[in-house]
């Protein structure tokens, strides 16, 4: 049976749910208050919809999916988790998050820092640079829009490909967790590379409907990205609508 767990059950969680179930996956959905909250979300999602709590949507399907705030990350079942592939689909926020001192010298990527919260996991990066009301509009889209993925273990990166693809999106090899960077926020490869118009994402993102990005010009950006700062490019809310 094809099994997917998700911690987090907010913008991320919830879009990648969807595709999951209309991709013939059974889901078990976990968030931080609780099965009981999640009425909503089953009713929407159908009969392979279950919800749990965290510890028991970790260890649900072969890929554990992570779509809490980063600052969540060391808050998760690390015990349970150890030895699993983990989808992680975070971004640093200062905002949000608080100023991680690793982060804001570029010491470490997001994805690595995670690493470090999660040790024994097998972090892969994925469906972080992308606006959640862009996953459904997009997946399945023709072209196929591509996502980038990056992670250390060739097997785990290899097993969320196929699962990025089993819910609707080609995939990109953008290398290790060290050069996850490429897509991280204020890079050159994040969330307004799949708007439908550039302005229009700046002037109201949710209004933006999204455009089909093919896996060749995704590895074109990817190439021309920058490593952003992230002290000076998402120290404030302006661009919590790209997050
Ligand atoms: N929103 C986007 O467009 C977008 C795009 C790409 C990447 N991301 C990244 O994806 C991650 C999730 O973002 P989001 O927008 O989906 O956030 P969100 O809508 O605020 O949802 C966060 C979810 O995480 C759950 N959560 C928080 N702490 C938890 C814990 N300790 N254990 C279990 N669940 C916990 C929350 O539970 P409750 O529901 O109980 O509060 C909520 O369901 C973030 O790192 C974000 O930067 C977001």
């Amino acid at each position: 049976m094809k099994r997917i767990g998700i911690i987090g059950s907010g913008a991320i969680g919830a879009a990648v749910a969807r595709l999951a179930v209309n991709a013939g996956y059974t889901v078990m959905i976990a968030n931080s208050r609780g099965p009981e909250s999640l009425a909503g979300l089953l009713a929407e999602l159908g009969p392979l919809a279950k919800a749990a709590e965290a510890r028991d949507a970790a260890v649900f399907g072969d890929i554990t999916v992570l779509a809490v705030p980063l600052n969540a990350y060391a808050t998760l079942p690390s015990d349970v988790l150890a030895g699993r592939t983990v989808l992680s689909t975070g971004n640093y926020y200062p905002y949000r998050d608080a100023r991680i001192a690793q982060l804001d010298t570029r010491q470490a990527t997001t994805a690595e820092y995670e690493q470090t919260l999660l040790p024994d996991t097998h972090i892969v990066k994925a469906f972080n640079n992308i606006v959640a009301h862009h996953i459904p509009l997009l997946a399945n889209s023709q072209p196929r829009t591509a996502l980038p993925v990056a992670g250390d273990d060739i097997e785990a990166k290899a097993s969320v490909s196929r699962l990025v693809n089993a819910l609707g999106f080609d995939t990109v090899d953008a290398g290790t967790l060290a050069e996850s960077w490429s897509f991280e926020p204020a890079s050159g490869a994040y969330t307004v590379i799949y708007a439908a118009s550039e302005d229009g994402f700046a002037a109201d993102y949710l209004a933006d409907r999204g455009a089909a990005l093919p896996a060749a010009r995704l590895s074109e950006l990817l190439a021309e990205s920058h490593q952003p700062d992230v002290r000076r490019d998402s120290s404030d809310r302006s661009h919590s609508a790209a997050r």
